[in-house]
């Protein structure tokens, strides 16, 4: 063989090499960083998250073409992130991991091609999009070709929106771009030390004057708890995986497919504990979580936002194996009521699961919509519309459990019957009405009790037959608007053989190009 060819075996070993160092992403100097920080690498982040050796790379040699601030012939191995396909449980997947240790993760254009790339891949073969973000953002050095970039990710989030589930991990620092793509996305998981933000806190500094840490603008405990943006919080990278592993389990690949079927008890019994769960009380509170737990498979309730806008409960969970979304009223914060936060909440949580043909079950105790100067300054009008609106478009199996107390218009916003719910059941103690029995007698009795010898008793007299004859769920039901007033301890069955039912729904609406939600 002429000196000049390379044989087989020599031109093997140096396509190992170039894969060993780009392997190498950043180098071993910031992957320590990375591990003293608490972190995983971006390969190792894949490496949990997907099944064993089910990781196929693609574009490991993609390099940048960026030529300004000393760029030219800079090495940026696999140009900042990791993408490729792999399997969650036996399915498919596929997902862009940002390798902070390549440039802080910041996102150039060949970064952002790759991206799309395994974008446009998952809307082809109807698989989830999973992204991974540890990144500084817009990549500076290529200007416009990073915002373009970027730009191009966004759109991509908007075509894969509702049709296959996007799930955003925030790992990392993460700027700019890098927040706003996970925004258009449907879940975010960020861990405890991640954060993320628009502007951080030198340009808000700059701007405003406020002095604030990373932490207290982008940390989970203003992400989740005060904005609202985030959807689990992760104690790490490990966690995060996982969250996101379990999270797939709930949903469907794509919007044509529906939701994994688990396994379903033989027969369902009836469950004594429920009947005593709430009390019969209205004035006393109780976690309705606890009710959650009694009636889905295995007590397993995958909480959605929970440390959001906390009078409202929403997750997934399964009734005899099917994938269902639970939407329920807390009655243990602000007696349940409904406000802007919680509205929002419930709403776009309700359009995920139409969207991915998840059936929603809604557990209703609520006294209201809150009243206030501030809620209605905040457009308490207007958000809490999108509640109405959601569950009206929502065509999905829709079955509702009134529990106890459905007042006004917040009982026609928790998914009533004239909001086309398939099944509305309710439990004898429930109070459908317009409002409470004290408000309402204050209201249409007041010259009565004004002109009563002990108005006081008076007063009682017409609560008590108020309540006797409007609180309760029996005016509902021989109007139609409760199919069924059931014991509580028949709840799980009844839930179980209507979801049965319901599972062939179809439902053709008006053609439209979209509604539009009040946003
Ligand atoms: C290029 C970047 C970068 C970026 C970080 N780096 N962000 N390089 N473009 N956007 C580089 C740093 O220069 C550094 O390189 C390495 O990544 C690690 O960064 P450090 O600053 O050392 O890390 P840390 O102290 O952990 O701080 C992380 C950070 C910070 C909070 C993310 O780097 C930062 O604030 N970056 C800028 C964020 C930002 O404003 N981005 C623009 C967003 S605009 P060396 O080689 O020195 O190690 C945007 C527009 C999109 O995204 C459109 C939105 C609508």
């Amino acid at each position: 063989m002429p000196e000049h060819i390379k044989s087989i075996e020599e031109k093997i070993e140096e396509l190992n090499r170039k894969r060993e160092r780009i392997q190498l992403g950043g180098g071993q100097e910031r992957i320590d960083k990375q591990h003293a920080g608490g972190s995983l690498t971006a390969r190792e982040r894949i490496a949990v998250l997907l099944d064993q050796d089910s990781f196929l790379e693609s574009g490991l040699f993609a390099e940048h073409r960026c030529t300004n601030f000393g760029m030219q012939g800079k090495p940026m191995p696999a140009d900042g992130v990791v993408t490729g396909a792999g399997s969650v449980d036996g399915r498919l997947v596929h997902l862009a991991c940002q390798d902070f240790t390549v440039g802080g993760g910041s996102a150039g254009e060949v970064h952002c091609r790759k991206i799309v790339q395994m974008m446009q891949a998952s809307l082809k073969t109807g698989s989830p999009f999973i992204v991974v973000n540890d990144s500084g953002g817009a990549r500076i050095q290529e200007g416009i070709e990073s915002l373009s970039g970027y730009g191009q990710v966004f759109y991509n989030n908007v075509m894969l929106s509702g049709v296959v589930p996007q799930i955003s991990l925030i790992c990392g620092p993460c700027a700019g771009g890098a927040a706003y793509s996970p925004a258009l996305t449907d879940f975010i998981i960020q861990t405890r030390s991640a954060c993320m933000f628009i502007t951080g806190p030198s340009v808000i500094k700059a701007v405003t004057g406020e002095e604030v840490t990373a932490e207290e603008i982008g940390g989970p405990a203003a992400q989740m708890n005060i904005s609202g943006v985030v959807h689990f919080v992760a104690e790490d990278d490990r966690d995060a995986m996982a969250i996101c592993r379990r999270l797939l389990s709930f949903l469907p690949s794509n919007n044509l497919e529906d939701p994994p079927q688990w396994d379903a008890e033989e027969i369902i019994l009836p469950d004594k504990y429920l009947n005593t769960i709430i009390p019969v009380d209205s004035r006393q509170s109780y976690d309705v979580r606890d009710v959650v737990a009694r009636l889905v498979d295995r007590a397993d309730f995958m909480e959605v936002q929970e440390h959001f806008a906390r009078n409202i409960v929403i997750g997934f969970a399964r009734i005899q194996g099917r994938s269902v979304g639970i939407v329920a009223n807390q009655p243990a914060v602000m007696a349940g009521v409904l406000d802007i936060d919680a509205s929002d909440k419930a709403a776009r949580f309700i359009r995920f699961c139409n969207a991915f043909n998840i059936p929603l079950v809604t557990l209703v105790d609520v006294p209201g919509f809150l009243p206030g100067v501030e809620q209605e300054y905040g457009g308490i009008i207007r958000h809490g519309a999108k509640m109405l609106f959601a569950y009206s478009a929502a065509t999905v199996p829709k079955i509702t459990v009134v529990m106890r107390k459905a007042y006004g218009g917040a009982y026609l916003a928790m998914c009533s019957k004239d909001l086309d719910a398939d099944r509305v059941i309710s439990w004898p103690t429930a109070e459908i009405a317009v409002m409470g029995a004290e408000g309402a007698v204050d209201v249409i009795f007041r010259n009565e009790i004004r002109k009563a010898d002990d108005p006081k008793a008076k007063r009682q007299e017409l609560i008590a037959e108020y309540k006797e004859s409007f609180s309760t769920p029996y005016a509902a039901a021989s109007a139609m608007k409760v199919d069924d007033v059931i014991e509580p301890a028949e709840t799980r069955r009844y839930l179980a053989m209507s979801l049965d039912i319901l599972h062939s729904k179809r439902e053709f609406r008006p053609q439209k190009k979209h509604g539009l939600i009040p946003l």
